[in-house]
């Protein structure tokens, strides 16, 4: 399968969405990947659910809506109505995992399990048969524009070997800090989606970034 390509609207400018919507429909990216921030769980404060629904109305593809919040058990159905696709969790959030990732499936939506940069892969054992995707976040989350994690790598094969033991299709997405450098070795170590937010939207030609990414 050739990799999937999801940039993230946090990059954008959020003084003209459309033109960032725009972008993401008429390139070869494949998912928008919207961030939602709390100031809790996370040190900062994103957007919520009247952006999710009004990036809905024109998105051409399905949103991939990564859940930085506490206690997002609470609000699955409310992102359901919202527009989201996939929706993924933090697993450092999420004390009953199992049942959580049950009712998202249950909306209809693709679950997903986030880990944070220290949070070991092995915690997954005993779910990972159950799971659409697991986010390995290659930066701490928060904010876009960060340094990608050099352990990153070693967690993805650890993951890879995780889900092929289970023989399951569960996708690795990989999110911070990713580059057109690094791309390629993301790629090459497991990786099946591609997360950029400051790579594309900070470029001269953001449909054309997607496209490098796409074809890498
Ligand atoms: C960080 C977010 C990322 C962020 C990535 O907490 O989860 O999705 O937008 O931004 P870049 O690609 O700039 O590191
Ligand atoms: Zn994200």
């Amino acid at each position: 399968m050739k990799h999937l390509i999801a940039p993230s609207l946090l990059a954008a400018d959020f003084s003209n969405l459309n033109k960032a919507i725009n972008i993401v429909n008429n390139s070869e990216a494949d998912w928008f990947h919207l961030d939602i921030m709390d100031g809790v769980f996370v040190p900062n404060i994103s957007f919520g659910i009247p952006v999710i629904k009004s990036v809905k109305k024109y998105a051409q593809k399905p949103l991939d809506v990564h859940l930085m919040i506490t206690d997002p058990s609470k609000y699955i159905q409310t992102f359901k109505k919202a527009g989201a696709d996939i929706l993924t969790v933090h697993y450092e959030t999420c004390p009953h995992l199992h049942s959580t990732i049950q009712i998202i499936k249950s909306y209809g939506m693709m679950a997903g399990v986030v880990l944070n940069p220290h949070t070991a892969v092995t915690l997954l054992k005993d779910i990972i048969a159950d799971l659409d995707m697991v986010l390995l976040m290659s930066v701490n989350p928060g904010f876009g524009g960060q340094v990608f994690i050099e352990n990153t790598y070693s967690k993805i094969r650890e993951l890879r070997n995780l889900i092929d033991i289970s023989g399951s299709n569960t996708l690795i997405e990989i999110d911070g800090g990713v580059t057109m450098e690094n791309a390629g070795k993301i790629y090459d170590a497991g990786a099946n989606v591609l997360v950029a937010g400051t790579t594309v939207f900070a470029s001269e030609d953001p449909v054309n970034t997607i496209s490098k990414l796409k074809n890498i």
